[in-house]
C-alpha cells in the first residue's frame, strides 16, 4: 500500500472515532504517561514545544510553554481547539508529523505519544523533530509495548541521530516512555 493511502486511512480511522470517543477510551492511560513524562523535563513558559501527533490536546493543555499540537485528523484537532479554547499561546494545526511546517532550530522540547507505530517512516518523524529544534532540545517518545520492544524504539530513535539518554519502565504506564537528545 502506498504512503499516502496509509496516511489517509490513518486518518480516516481517527476522524471516524472522534475526538469524543478518543478522550473516553484513552484519555486516563494518556494522562498517566503524560505524568511520568513531564518528570523528565523542566519546560519554561517562554519556550516552544511540540507535540507531534497530538490528537484532540490532552498534552497540549498540560503543557507550560508555547504549544503547537500538529496532527492528521481533523476530527481530533477539532476536540484540542475546544479543549484549548481558553489558552493563549497554543497554535494547533493540521499537517504531517514526518514533514514538519516549522523552521528548523526554533523548538526548545518535542513530544511524541503513541505516534510512531501508526507512521510508514516513524525515522523521518524523529529526523524532522530534531531539524526543527535547538541542539540539545529534549525529544519525548512513548511507544505502546505491544508495538515495540524496547530495542526497537531503542534503534530506531539511534537510526534517527538523536540518543536515548532515559527510559521510564513503569507498570504504570502501558508504553516505554524514553527521552532522547
Ligand atoms: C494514539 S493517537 C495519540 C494522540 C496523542 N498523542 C495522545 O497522547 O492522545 C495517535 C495520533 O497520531 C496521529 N497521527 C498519525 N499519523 C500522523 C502523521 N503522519 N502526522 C501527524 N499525526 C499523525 C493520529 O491522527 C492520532 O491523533
Amino acid at each position: 500500500m502506498g504512503e499516502r493511502l496509509v496516511k489517509a486511512r490513518i486518518r480516516e480511522r481517527y476522524d471516524d472515532l472522534g475526538g469524543r470517543l478518543y478522550d473516553l477510551r484513552y484519555g486516563e492511560e494518556q494522562r498517566v504517561k503524560y505524568r511520568e513524562a513531564l518528570s523528565l523535563v523542566r519546560l519554561d513558559p517562554w519556550m516552544v514545544a511540540l507535540d507531534n501527533g497530538c490528537g484532540t490536546g490532552l498534552l497540549v493543555e498540560e503543557l507550560d510553554a508555547y504549544v503547537v499540537g500538529l496532527d492528521l485528523s481533523q476530527a481530533l484537532l477539532r476536540e484540542a481547539r475546544a479543549r484549548t479554547a481558553s489558552r493563549e499561546r497554543v497554535h494547533l494545526a493540521i499537517g504531517d508529523s514526518e514533514s514538519l511546517p516549522i523552521r528548523s532550530g526554533v523548538l526548545d522540547a518535542t513530544f511524541s505519544f503513541t505516534v510512531l507505530p501508526n507512521l510508514p517512516h516513524p525515522e523521518r518523524t524523529l529526523m524532522e523533530s530534531r531539524r526543527a529544534s535547538s541542539p540539545g532540545a529534549p525529544h519525548i517518545v512513548s511507544t505502546h509495548r505491544k508495538t515495540m520492544t524496547l530495542e526497537e524504539i531503542t534503534a530506531l530513535i539511534e537510526r534517527s541521530c538523536l540518543k536515548v539518554t532515559r527510559v521510564i519502565d513503569t507498570e504504570k504506564s502501558n508504553d516505554w516512555i524514553v527521552l532522547a537528545e
